[in-house]
Order: structure tokens, then C-alpha cells, then sequence
């Protein structure tokens, strides 16, 4: 049993200070996934506005609804068609100013996802662009270039798509001949904007404006580290790209070029004439946490994800060095970290923490079909969920995390849809596996997901996994993600403050422990042995414990069971 021994010490019960999103909990909605109001299959806003109650009652601040817009979802709706409107299968218009509406009736802030690096190829830019011809102002808003080799057949450089493949497509002119090369980071549905040119600037400029009037509280923003390209087009000699690798070198010439932070502080001064300011989370991955740093000086963006974790291993150095890391580059600028632990491009973590360790950090994005202990996973996923709470920050918060869901990884090929799959040849199998439709009740067709059967089939156990499964049940996950967050709320030790109000206490190898005042401690035990229980009163465990004391350690005192992590309130 989950136990919440005592309720918090008034000391430790104070108003929360500074901007809303320093220690915010934000919860991703992953919309195609997340609820279907029509019965199509396929989730929409419908689905999100029927099921925003349970958010707020589960006590997230935001939420984060993943790309909206018409798209020919040639990549989950990252491929853009039309930035000020709703892809008819998720809804209106009206429907989303609604949504919007409705979750601040709640509480909830809202935060949508813009896409600058590239557009679909349906936008009406890149149509326009291929129907203008070479040296056109439309194709000066993209990244066309001249093939090299004889009839310039070859691609005009050596860069690979993160989907697979080249990152270069040729296109046939007007006039009906074999003509320019595209560039396209990902998926060639998804041609790269050229943020040179002024006309890109401004667009995106309006784009989030228009959000912003419609009340949306702030954007994340997709490959925030990738708009930039050094001009000279210069060879990389890789082989391969990775959507979550890391830069190998610092003068990269696709990521994370400085040319990135000039655009944002021209975003940052437009979220600043609003009132309340608006606010922005990129998604960066780049080298280091002084890298991601950079984005986040007081003139640039609020917040970016911290992906650290997700990298770490279940081991109480490596995340402790992590976190410390990551604690000290954001508080260089004043910034806080935003903890992640899952998102919809990542197998879910409670099957990446229940694999042996070198398998998991050899490829945290896919799913594997290598020997995964689930339950040990679920274990260590609900620690994983103290820790990251009990930090200064935010987090974020991956759809069915709650639930405990792990990564589906024998979904039939015939059904899957990530372009991954696709541009690979079938050499990986993609992301499908962790955006399988949530499950909200025992039985149905889509186990409450909608009326039909939904996009991706739910493996038959998830019936024991759904919302109406574990609602008011004390042990399960979605009963301790409630109560952490209740309770991180008010206890205001948790999530404001900065590195520096961290202590950092060494309790043994496989132990990570740290205290936060007014007399907070937060202990994880990553080992595979019990270790003693420090003093002090269980606020909140991640599995069970026994306080009597026939159950005492050597030592005489209670013990804290391997992979589960406590609150305590000290004295
Ligand atoms: C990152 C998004 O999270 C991912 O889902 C998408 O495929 C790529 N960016 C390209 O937009």
C-alpha cells in the first residue's frame, strides 16, 4: 500500500511565489490518443474537453496539446498545412477557442505546439514554391538548392533525414525536367523553412500572436534547436541521424546553431506584451546543459525540457550527477529545469527503467522487443515520479504515465504509422508504441477511448490499467500521481526554488537522497537491497513500506525497500 503516514506539518505549508510556470506540472495531451469524442478513432478536441475535469482532478497547472493544425499527418500533424486552423478530424475552430475557454474555467493553463522548422508540403508556401521555379521569392521561404554531379543528379550534400534516408529530395521543374533539391530534416513531407528569410520571421511572429489572442497561455516549441542552417552547406561525413542523439560536436551545422537565439528574443519580447506574459518550453536536444542553458537567458525562452533523465540510468550517481548538472547550468541564468521522464517520441518509461541498463541507453527512442521486466519498470517508474516531483522545477507529464502504461512493442506492422518506420525500410519500428490510445474504462471497444475501435489496438491487460481500474483504488499509480501532486502543491519545499536550495545528503552508493527546507527530505533507493529509512515522518511512499518494528533493519531501524523512493518531513 501506497502510505501516506501523515498529513504535512503546517511549517511546511506556504503560499507559492515567482511566475506560474517555474514549478509548474504540465500534462502532455497527445491528441490523437488521448480521448475520441466522434467515434472515428482517432482522438479531437471533443475527446480532451470531456475529459478535462479529470485533469484538473488529477491536479496538473497545464497542459500541452500536441500539433492541432490541418495536416496530412505525414508525421502526427508535425507536418503543417495551416497554422491558424484545426485539422477537420479533431475539430473546429470554435472547438479549440473552447477548449481553451473551458480549461481556464479549471485552472488549466493552456499551451499548444508550433512547428517552425518546416512546413508541410502541403502548406500553401511550398505548393506556390514548387509551382514558382528556381530563384523565386517563394522558394527563397524553403531550402532549395542545385544538385551536385553531372545534371545536378546528385543531392547537394551529405546530410541524412532523422526519419531515415537522404535529407535532400529533387523535385521536377514547372517546365516538366528533373530540377532543385529540397532540403528536409525529417520526413520529405516536411520541407525546412529557411528562417533567413524575413517573410519566415514574420509569418511565425503572427502565427503565435494569433494564438495568443485566441488565449492560448504559451507554445513548446518543436526542434527549437534546428532553424538554423550554416549557409555554406558543408558536408557532415555521418552516416546516420538520431531524433534524440545529441550533437556530436559544437559547431554542428544543422543543430543548434547561434543564429536560433536571435529568433527567440524577438519571440520572447512578443510573449512579453502580454499580460499575464506568455510562455515558452523549447525542445532542444543539443550537447550539454550549459547548451540548453543558452536558451534559456533572461531575454530568450522561459523553459526548455530537460531530456537528462531520460537519458540516465536507474542509478543513484548518474542521476544525482544529472540532476546536479542540470540543476547548476539553469540556475546560471535563472532559469528553472523542466524534468521529463517520458513524451511521444520516447518508449515509455516504465518499460525503458524495467530493461537492463545497457540496452536502454543504447536506444531510449524505440521500443525494443528484448526481455523487459514491466513490473520492476512500474516500480521504479513510480519512484522515478518522487524524485522528479520533489526537485526544484517543473515537469512535464506524458499521457497514460499516470496509468502506469509501458511501451507496446508487438503492434502488427500493418498498423503502424510513424514515418520512422517508413524511411527506415522497416529497420525500426518507430514511436507507434508508446501513442497507443489511452484506456479510460475496464471494457468497450477501445476500452473508453472512444465508441470504436481506436487508431492502434490497446493490449487486452490494459483493461486492468484503465482510469476506471485504478480510480479510488489506495495502491495504484494514478492514486500516487494524485496524491504527489496534492501534496507537492502544498508542501512549498517542493518544485519553487533553484539548485541551490538543494542538499544533497550521501546516504550510500544506490541511495540518492537530498533535503529541502523547511525540513523536506526526498530518498530513493535505486539498489536491489533495502537500506535504513532515515528519521523523520512518511509523507508520501512509492510502494510499501513497513513501519513496525518487527520489520526493522539490523540496525533497528525501518527499511526502505529496493526502487522506491519517500518523502519525509524531517523532525
Ligand atoms: C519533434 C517531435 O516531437 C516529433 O514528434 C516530430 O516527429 C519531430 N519533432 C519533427 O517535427
Amino acid at each position: 500500500m501506497t502510505s501516506t503516514a501523515a498529513s504535512p506539518r503546517p511549517a511546511l505549508l506556504a503560499a507559492r511565489p515567482g511566475p506560474w510556470w517555474r514549478d509548474a506540472v504540465t500534462y502532455q495531451v497527445y491528441i490523437r490518443s488521448f480521448a475520441d469524442g466522434d467515434g472515428d478513432g482517432m482522438g479531437d478536441i471533443a475527446g480532451i474537453r470531456s475529459r478535462l475535469g479529470y485533469l484538473a482532478e488529477l491536479g496538473v497547472d497545464a497542459v500541452w496539446i500536441n500539433p492541432w493544425y490541418p495536416s496530412p499527418q505525414a508525421d502526427a500533424g508535425y507536418d503543417v498545412a495551416d497554422y491558424r486552423d484545426i485539422e477537420p478530424a479533431f475539430g473546429t475552430l470554435a472547438d479549440a477557442e473552447a477548449l481553451i475557454e473551458q480549461a481556464h474555467g479549471l485552472g488549466l493553463r493552456v499551451l499548444l505546439d508550433i512547428v517552425p522548422n518546416h512546413t508541410s508540403d502541403e502548406h500553401p508556401w511550398f505548393v506556390e514554391a514548387l509551382a514558382s521555379g528556381p530563384g523565386s521569392p517563394a522558394r527563397g521561404r524553403y531550402l532549395f538548392r542545385p544538385g551536385k554531379g553531372p545534371d545536378g543528379a546528385l543531392p547537394p550534400n551529405d546530410w541524412k533525414a532523422v526519419f531515415g534516408g537522404p535529407a535532400w529530395r529533387r523535385v521536377t521543374e514547372p517546365d516538366g525536367r528533373p530540377g532543385e533539391w529540397y532540403l528536409h530534416l525529417f520526413d520529405p513531407k516536411q520541407p525546412d523553412l529557411n528562417w533567413d528569410d524575413p517573410a519566415v520571421r514574420a509569418e511565425f511572429l503572427d502565427i503565435l500572436r494569433f494564438w495568443f489572442d485566441r488565449g492560448a497561455d504559451g507554445f513548446r516549441i518543436d526542434v527549437a534547436h534546428g532553424l538554423v542552417k550554416d549557409p555554406t552547406l558543408p558536408d557532415l561525413g555521418l552516416d546516420e541521424e538520431h531524433l534524440l542523439g545529441q550533437p556530436d560536436r559544437d559547431d554542428h551545422p544543422h543543430w543548434d546553431l547561434p543564429g536560433v537565439h536571435e529568433i527567440y528574443r524577438e519571440w520572447r519580447a512578443l510573449a512579453d506584451t502580454y499580460d499575464p506574459p506568455k510562455l515558452y518550453v523549447a525542445e532542444a536536444w543539443v550537447s550539454s546543459p550549459e547548451r540548453l542553458a543558452a536558451y534559456l537567458r533572461p531575454d530568450e525562452l522561459h523553459t526548455a525540457f530537460d531530456f537528462d533523465f531520460v537519458r540516465a540510468g536507474w542509478d543513484a550517481a548518474e542521476l544525482r550527477a544529472t540532476a546536479t548538472a542540470s540543476l547548476a547550468a539553469h540556475d546560471k541564468v535563472g532559469a528553472p529545469v523542466m524534468w521529463v521522464l517520458s513524451n511521444h517520441d520516447i518508449a515509455r518509461h516504465v518499460s525503458r527503467l524495467g530493461r537492463p541498463h545497457a540496452e536502454r541507453s543504447a536506444d531510449p527512442l524505440h521500443g525494443h522487443n528484448g526481455v523487459t521486466d514491466v513490473e520492476l519498470g512500474r516500480r521504479r517508474a513510480r519512484a522515478a515520479l518522487l524524485l522528479e516531483l520533489a526537485l526544484p522545477g517543473g515537469v512535464y507529464l506524458y499521457q497514460g504515465e499516470e496509468l502506469g502504461l509501458e511501451e507496446v512493442e508487438d503492434l502488427p506492422d500493418e498498423l503502424l504509422q510513424d514515418p520512422t518506420w517508413f524511411r527506415s525500410g522497416g529497420a525500426e519500428r518507430g514511436r507507434d508504441g508508446c501513442r497507443v490510445p489511452l484506456p479510460w474504462a475496464s471494457s468497450g471497444p477501445s476500452l473508453g477511448f472512444g465508441s470504436a475501435q481506436g487508431w492502434l489496438p490497446q493490449p487486452a491487460s490494459w483493461s486492468g490499467l484503465s482510469v476506471e481500474a485504478q480510480d479510488g483504488e489506495p495502491a495504484s499509480m494514478l492514486s500516487l500521481y494524485r496524491e504527489a501532486l496534492r501534496l507537492r502543491r502544498d508542501l512549498p519545499s517542493l518544485g519553487a526554488g533553484t539548485g541551490a536550495d538543494v542538499r544533497w545528503l550521501d546516504l550510500g552508493d544506490d541511495v540518492l537522497a537530498f533535503g529541502r527546507e523547511p525540513g523536506f527530505g526526498c530518498v530513493v533507493n535505486t539498489g536491489s537491497t533495502p537500506v535504513p529509512l532515515p528519521a523523520g515522518t512518511v509523507l508520501l511512499s512509492s510502494g510499501p513500506l513497513d513501519l513496525t518494528p518487527a520489520a526493522a533493519g539490523s540496525g533497528g531501524r525501518p527499511e526502505l525497500p529496493a526502487d522506491t523512493a519517500v518523502w519525509v518531513a524531517r523532525g
